[in-house]
């Protein structure tokens, strides 16, 4: 019977042959699922035996990484802030860099809940989380809105235009007991007989056309739709901007993702939308642009 470490061995070798940058990291993970262990589980044990059936499993999984197949989509899951999501060919792999997103999502609405006095009565604040994918925006803002005990002050509706992507939403938000507590619609951006939201969130598609060719290999196992933003990446998101003034309440704010380079885009953007609305970038931990903050220019009352 083979060894923990024997595998790992030969896997590395094979996977650093593929071209693969975190060849150790990957074995380690998917060795790890298949034995249905964490990773520290394996980097302790090198002596350990591994059956016939567990090994031939990671021989499958080695195969499907060696064609560039991403490690999230061969264990099934990524990690959201803390929180495992399911993840498959369905949707795209949720990115470290949305999870500034969900805190700054977070960060309104707890805001907007201990500083605006309400009075109890009132409706919910509503929130959509639109291309949701796999769910991950707003199931990870369900569950931490629930830890700080503020869920029920808040209507959480998800979309996709993607049926699949969908799908895998609900079942991320079943995965994480928020099913009831959060809506999932089939919808081209935003349902308009929903509006208005006190909070857009999106993550939409924001690379450009011409360098999805460019990207490493494990993207293009990904639904390019989730991925193409047309020609300067924005298409999708313009297209969004266009709803604004019709979908978001008087005081409301979208918080849209941008790429690293799109900072001078979307605020060229904003200044093209009808009505005076402003916009502000927020950096991500690296210091990069990241998440557009947009709404409308406050009256001043005389
Ligand atoms: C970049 S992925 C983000 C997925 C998820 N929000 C996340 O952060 O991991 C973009 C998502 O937007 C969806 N999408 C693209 N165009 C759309 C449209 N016009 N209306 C609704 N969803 C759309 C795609 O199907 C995909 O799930």
């Amino acid at each position: 019977m083979a060894t923990v470490d024997a595998l790992l061995r030969d896997a590395v070798e094979r996977l650093r042959r593929s071209g693969s940058d975190t060849a150790r990291l990957d074995a380690e993970v998917l060795l790890a699922a298949v034995l249905g262990v964490d990773r520290t589980g394996v980097i302790a044990h090198p002596e350990a035996p591994v059956g016939d059936g567990a090994a031939a499993r990671f021989a499958e999984a080695l195969v499907r990484r060696e064609a560039g197949e991403p490690v999230a989509y061969l264990r099934g899951v990524k990690e959201v802030l803390g929180l495992a999501f399911a993840s498959d060919a369905r949707a795209l792999i949720p990115r470290p860099e949305t999870e500034r997103l969900v805190e700054l999502a977070e960060a309104e609405i707890t805001r907007r809940l201990v500083e605006g006095p309400r009075e109890g009565g009132e409706p919910p604040l509503r929130v959509v989380d639109v291309g949701t994918g796999s769910g991950a925006i707003a199931v990870a803002l369900a569950v931490r809105l629930r830890r700080r005990r503020m869920l029920d002050e808040v209507d959480i509706l998800a979309t996709d235009d993607a049926p699949d992507a969908l799908e895998l939403a609900r079942e991320n938000a079943v995965g994480h007991a928020v099913g009831d507590r959060a809506r999932f619609r089939a919808a081209d951006l935003v349902p308009g007989d929903e509006a208005p939201f006190d909070l857009v969130l999106a993550n939409l598609p924001y690379v450009r056309t011409d360098v999805l060719a460019t990207l490493p290999v494990a993207t293009s196992f990904e639904p390019r739709h989730a991925l193409d933003g047309g020609h300067d990446g924005l298409a999708v998101i313009r297209r969004l901007l266009a709803l604004l003034p019709d979908v978001l309440a008087e005081r409301g704010v979208a918080l849209l993702e941008i790429g690293a380079d799109q900072e001078a885009g979307i605020l060229a953007a904003v200044t093209e939308m009808p009505g005076r609305w402003t916009g502000v970038v927020e950096r991500d931990l690296a210091g990069l642009p990241r998440v557009a903050r947009i709404k409308r220019v406050e009256r001043i009352e005389p």
